[in-house]
């Protein structure tokens, strides 16, 4: 953990970049490229600490991982010859790690245990757990099964019918990969629609699922084939330099290869919301992750109330859009992000603290937070608390603060964004 003083003097970003890759579709490669026998090759995908964990993870399960810079050869022996690993899996920082292996180890013949880091440990497990057991498995962990070290006994499931209590990607997921294994057919129905980077991934592979009003039909016992997977970059990284963008003077990014599946693009239409200029030039329309364009200018900003369904299309991007909205004028309400609390810290306090620190006008409220603007932001000294999102936040905040920002950790951003200051020099 090293701390680092940023000295921005409130410069114009100009220039272009291109998006590392997705966090959740490189999870996912790996997760789907193991599962399968076989080959699968994978382009783009992002080098961040979280994906390395995953693929770590694997290769104890005795699958073949090479890695050439953002390409990746996963080689497999197919789940039901993967070796009982001798070791506790590391997990690290990744919830998606933890929740998704979580499904598909309950469904794999072997004994594990899993733990990750210290923001792991406090983050709900039973979500999962609680489902994953109503199929049969035997799931152990602290606090009947809340908390890691989770140890898991896979063996045989039963398909479930679940309605989804939480809008989560992570537990829909995990109910899936299980269900990939589970005798029956699985249904989950969601009230609010995550994420579908696993739907979308299961046919890459190979399998058919059905998706129609929030309710995913899929059948166990399906195979998935080994494929070649290009990872889109991440949007929730994109963000960053999205709002920076918009809130810096004299200043026009070019960000090259954004994935905007419609699942992910919430802050896109939050941006367009609060009068941010802004061009969107679609790629591929047609690929199985639609990838596009943006541009971003200078703007005038205005507040907006963000709640509802949006939500977990831009539950990540929070804490950048709470800063975003200390730059628009009048006030903004953000309702409906309680699952904030239990991210990778409690995003709704970090937010507020430390934006606060810097003088934005900011308070939380029991499922969010109130903004009011325009405000300018001062120097200060900021907690990251470890979460790669708020250090990320705080340093974008650093380029329209009158003085230098300190972030208490900076190394933390390389979960997500390994490349991000050396992207902020670019534009500088
Ligand atoms: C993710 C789902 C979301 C998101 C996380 C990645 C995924 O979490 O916040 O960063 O890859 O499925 P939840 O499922 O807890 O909403």
């Amino acid at each position: 953990m090293s701390s680092k003083i940023l000295q921005y003097n409130q410069p114009s970003l100009v220039g272009d970049i291109t998006v590392p890759g997705d966090k959740s579709v490189s999870h996912r490669s790996v997760m789907f490229g193991s599962i399968a026998k076989g080959k699968t090759t994978v382009s783009g995908f992002l080098l961040g600490e979280d994906c390395l964990s995953t693929i770590d993870c694997f290769k104890q399960l005795g699958v073949m991982i090479e890695v050439d810079g953002t390409n990746v050869t996963i080689d497999s022996p197919g789940i039901d010859d993967w070796e009982e690993p001798k070791e506790v899996l590391y997990t690290g920082n990744s919830g998606t790690t933890t929740r998704l292996m979580l499904g598909i180890l309950s469904g794999a013949k072997l004994h594990t245990v899993m733990t990750g880091d210290a923001s792991i440990g406090k983050r709900p497990m039973r979500r999962v757990a609680d489902p994953l057991r109503l199929m049969g498995a035997q799931i152990a962990g602290r606090e009947n099964g809340q908390f890691t070290p989770l140890a898991i006994q896979g063996g045989k499931l039963q398909a479930i019918d679940y309605k989804m209590p939480v809008a989560s990607a992570q537990v829909k997921s995990a109910i899936l990969l299980a269900g990939l294994r589970a005798k029956g057919t699985t249904i989950v129905r969601e009230s609010e629609v995550s994420r579908d980077h696993t739907e979308r991934m299961l046919r890459q592979f190979g399998a058919t699922i059905d998706v129609t009003d929030g309710v995913v039909t899929f059948k166990g016992g399906q195979t998935l084939t080994g494929t070649h997977v290009n990872v889109p970059g991440d949007i929730s990284s994109a963000a960053f330099f999205l709002v920076a963008g918009a809130i810096t003077r004299g200043s026009r990014i070019v960000l090259k290869n954004v994935g905007v599946n419609e699942t992910r693009d919430g802050i896109i239409e939050v941006l367009q919301n609060m009068g941010a200029k802004m061009d969107i030039s679609m790629n591929d329309e047609n690929a199985a992750e639609p990838t596009a364009t943006i541009t971003i200018e200078t703007s005038e900003l205005i507040g907006t109330t963000i709640e509802g369904t949006i939500i977990p299309r831009l539950i990540d991007e929070i804490p950048i859009i709470a800063l975003l909205a200390t730059q628009a004028k009048g006030k903004t309400v953000i309702k409906d992000a309680e699952e904030l609390k239990v991210k990778e810290t409690n995003r709704i306090d970090a937010v507020v603290n430390e934006l606060k620190k810097l003088g934005a006008n900011i308070e939380a409220t029991d499922d969010g937070m109130i903004i009011e603007g325009p405000t300018p932001l001062s120097e200060g000294s900021l907690k990251t608390y470890g979460d790669h999102r708020i250090g990320m936040m705080g340093a974008v905040a650093a380029l329209i603060a009158q003085g230098n920002v300190e972030l208490d950790d900076a190394d933390c951003i390389a979960v997500s964004y390994p490349s991000f200051f050396e992207h902020v020099e670019k534009l500088i």
